[in-house]
């Protein structure tokens, strides 16, 4: 059966590769685009200021792009599933009021760190999808919300994953991240060309609380953090797609490089088990090149849904450090939400 779909926020940067990566999806069929009034009674061909290198698909262009709020969408068309693009700052009433109707599964920040959202990673912690039963009861919701974690944090969680099995203890990262995790039109040139700005708002404290939350421990109620120290240092770098990311961790075990590597190479989640549309088939990708990752050649592996890994080596400071790159829009964001609801349709939440 084919699941019909809303986006809100379709026009922006998230939204445009939520609308490629859903065109010829076997389950899920784009059927209601939604965005600002500034877009709302256009037909998307002409809201939006397609960034892609692909084309837009063609049907998609006719659409006429409606408001995000529930009625505007209901009177747009069928709709199974929403998938919320929205800055962050605006999409906490409007995907509650959807969630009373529909699953929405958001790439904003607004309810991350409720107590009964899921913070998900499909291949980190699916069993925190037990979360929304109790979110339904506390709510009275016919539908729910599950949340995609922060791009920078999808990777380095997905990295950490495998080295809880040596006790992870502490963590420092330093990011570099791409202009198109800032939206469109984003950075101003002028401040970026020949540069390096060394802030990000709010994405430090991002990293650090939400990597604990999924990592954590669900008891059935609720999530006990996951008991690891995380420092992070977020930068913006001249790179139009894909976050590399410095990570340095100490582990209570002494594991040699080699078993290091194996454990990311062999790491699986429940996408893969399940084949999932959307599930690279390796999570993880471990270079063996001194100079691998870069954004530029690495970002598009396993189309763009796997994390590479390279440099992994013994940390003087710490126990161990490596280099992880992810793609912001595709593993960071839109693939991501795409996963979730994979994973949500063969668990049969949706
Ligand atoms: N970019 C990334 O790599 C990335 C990764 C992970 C998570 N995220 C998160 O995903 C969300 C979207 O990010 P983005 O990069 O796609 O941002 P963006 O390019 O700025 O797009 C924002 C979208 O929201 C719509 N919008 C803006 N103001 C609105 C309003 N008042 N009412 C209704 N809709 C409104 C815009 O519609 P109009 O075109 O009509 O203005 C546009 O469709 C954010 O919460 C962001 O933090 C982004």
């Amino acid at each position: 059966m084919t699941r019909k779909v809303a986006i809100l926020g379709a026009t922006g940067t998230v939204g445009q590769r939520f609308i490629q990566l859903l065109n010829g999806h076997p389950w899920f069929e784009v059927t209601v685009l939604a965005a600002s009034e500034r877009s709302a009674g256009k037909k998307y061909r002409d809201a939006c200021n397609w960034r892609l290198e692909s084309e837009m698909p063609e049907e998609i262009g006719e659409i006429t792009v409606v408001n995000t709020d529930l009625k505007s969408v209901d009177a747009a068309g069928d709709v199974d599933l929403v998938f919320s693009a929205l800055p962050g700052s605006l999409a906490g009433p409007i995907e509650e009021e959807f969630a009373a109707k529909y699953p929405v599964i958001s790439k904003a920040s607004a309810h991350r760190l409720d107590e009964d959202v899921p913070l998900l990673i499909p291949e980190v912690n699916p069993e925190h999808l037990d979360m929304i039963q109790i979110q339904r009861e506390r709510r009275g919701w016919e539908g729910f919300i599950s949340n995609d974690p922060n791009c920078s944090t999808i990777q380095l969680a997905i990295s950490l994953k495998p080295l809880m099995e040596f006790g992870l203890r502490r963590v420092i990262v330093t990011t570099m991240q791409a202009l198109s995790g800032a939206g469109y039109p984003g950075v101003a040139s002028l401040d970026i060309i020949d540069n390096v700005i060394p802030y990000i708002s709010k994405e430090e404290e991002k990293l650090e609380v939400e990597t604990k939350k999924i990592l954590g421990t669900f008891d059935g109620s609720k999530v006990k953090p996951a008991p690891i120290v995380l420092s992070a240092s977020c930068n913006r770098v001249n790179v139009k797609d894909g976050h590399l990311e410095a990570v340095h961790v100490e582990l209570e075990e002494n594991p040699d490089v080699e078993e290091v590597k194996e454990a990311f190479r062999k790491f699986r989640g429940a996408p893969q088990k399940l084949k999932l549309p959307s599930a690279p088939e390796e999570p993880i990708i471990v270079r063996e090149e001194v100079d691998r990752p870069q954004p530029r050649y690495d970002r598009d592996a396993g189309n763009g849904m796997s994390i590479v890994i390279g440099r992994v080596r013994r940390d003087p400071a710490l126990t161990i450090k490596y280099l992880c790159l992810g793609h912001n829009t595709i593993r960071g964001a839109a693939g991501a939400g795409i996963l979730s609801a994979e994973l949500m349709v063969a668990k049969g939440i949706i």
